[in-house]
């Protein structure tokens, strides 16, 4: 797959052009976003990940394909360790992203199969339904449960899950790839 960086943003201003559709992952820090975006475009390290929660703070924007499509990787939220400061500018600079950026046709949010959903996600996920932008849900890192951990976790989440949206939450793993063609058949529908 034909892929590049194109740059980092903090603000509007600083946005490539509005050219092509655009599909944003966003989630907690260090939730795997992006991981879930080096395995959808089969990269090892073209979305910068780590272990040290709360790096990627800008927006970074990719193209996908001939200018077919531009990938965006938002920074995390609900990092606890980040000023107050460093946590009302991520509620700006995403909140004017979603509402100003009309070429965003969906957001992939990304949640940890193993935590509950968090006031972060439920804020984000409302925020989506304001600005008329589609949803498409991930569970990650479902590698570190087995079987039977998997169950109850997702008997746990879909109470919670089926309150906020009526899109299936999407299962995945960076590790073993489960869930990278359905997650791209969701993106596909929303081009
Ligand atoms: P920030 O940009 O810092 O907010 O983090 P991020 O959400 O981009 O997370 P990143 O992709 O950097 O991954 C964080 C850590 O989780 C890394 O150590 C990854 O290797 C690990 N990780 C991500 N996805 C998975 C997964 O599906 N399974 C497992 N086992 N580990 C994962
Ligand atoms: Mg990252």
């Amino acid at each position: 797959m034909d892929v590049s960086f194109i740059k980092s943003a903090f603000n509007v201003s600083h946005y490539p052009p509005p050219d092509r559709p655009e599909i944003a992952f966003a989630g907690k820090s260090n939730v795997g976003k992006s991981s879930l975006i080096n395995v959808l475009v089969n990269r090892k390290k073209l979305a910068r990940t780590s272990s040290t929660p709360g790096r990627t703070q800008a927006l970074n924007f990719f193209n996908v394909g001939e200018d077919r499509l531009c990938l965006v990787d938002l920074p995390g939220y609900g990092f606890a360790r980040v000023p107050l400061k460093v946590k009302a500018s991520w509620g700006k600079m995403v909140e004017s992203y979603l509402k100003y950026r009309d070429n965003l046709k969906a957001v992939v949010v990304i949640m940890d199969i193993r935590r509950n959903i968090s006031d972060d996600d439920i804020n984000l996920i409302n925020w989506l339904a304001e600005y008329n932008k589609g949803l498409i849900p991930v569970f990650t890192k479902v590698d570190k449960l087995n079987r039977k951990e998997m169950q109850a976790r997702l008997k746990a989440l879909d109470s919670t899950f089926s309150r906020l949206s009526d899109e299936k939450p999407v299962l995945f793993s960076a590790q073993t790839r489960e869930g990278r063609d359905e997650i791209w058949k969701r993106i596909d529908s929303f081009l």
